[in-house]
């Protein structure tokens, strides 16, 4: 399952694409306003943290078919690298993912809140779907369970579009969506920090390095003890 950061703050990506398994970094309107900066110096800043080889995706404005293939053209054509265009489920979004899909432009459907959504932009040619989980919850629907149809649905169906499940306030969810097979998460900073934030990996560790230190001394607190008494 690939695992993307929901986020535009470029701090949070440069460290978190430091220290975690990283395949990319989505935005949406909401997410880039949040920062407060012109939004295309802000996409390329993001694009030079994580290369060109990893996946950014960005989210068109517009709400008629025309002006969201314009945009998409457009953005595409000014970030360099492995970009996927995000287009809304609206029937004008649709009819643009159709478009889109003959050029080769990648798109991800998003605002995805049932199977049938994710199916027609399936079928639309859309590279990517994203059920949103916690919005569904919040609909009092069942946001794992939408993804455990899509997921079905693709797979019966031999679609070749990813799910990439969106929307999660908690972990618990991004493991129920992993047993789905989802293709891949998008998480935001927080909760990525909080896959590994468990009390007991910091106090398993202050043990191991206690034990050790009792026998061998502080200053030998490292395997390289016998590498130095080898040289
Ligand atoms: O990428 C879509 C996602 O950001 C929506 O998440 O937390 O605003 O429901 P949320």
């Amino acid at each position: 399952m690939r695992l993307f950061i929901d986020s535009s703050n470029v701090s949070q990506i440069k460290s978190l694409n430091e220290y975690f398994p990283i395949d990319g970094v989505t935005t949406n309107p909401s997410i880039i306003v949040k920062e407060q900066k012109p939004f295309l110096p802000l996409l390329k800043e993001i694009r030079n943290v994580i290369g060109e080889d990893k996946l950014l995706f960005v989210q068109t404005l517009s709400t008629r078919a025309e002006d969201i293939i314009e945009e998409a053209r457009y953005i595409h054509d000014t970030l360099r690298g492995n970009l996927v265009v995000k287009i809304p489920v609206t029937k004008e979004g649709i009819k643009a993912i159709k478009t889109l899909s003959q050029e080769n432009i990648h798109t991800l459907a998003t605002t995805v809140y049932t199977p049938m959504n994710a199916y027609v932009a399936a079928k639309a040619g859309a590279n990517y779907v994203a059920p949103y989980v916690n919005r569904i919850d919040n609909l009092t629907g069942d946001g794992i369970r939408v993804v455990y149809e899509i997921m079905a649905i693709f797979q019966k169906f031999n679609f070749s579009c990813e799910v990439l499940a969106a929307s999660f306030k908690n972990v618990q969810q991004i493991k129920e969506v992993s047993l789905t097979g989802a293709h891949g998460v998008t998480v935001s900073p927080d909760l990525i920090e909080a896959f590994l934030s468990n009390p007991p990996i910091k106090e398993n560790v202050e043990q191991f390095r206690n034990e050790w230190i009792q026998l061998y001394g502080e200053e030998n607190a490292t395997l390289l003890e016998g590498k130095r008494k080898d040289d």
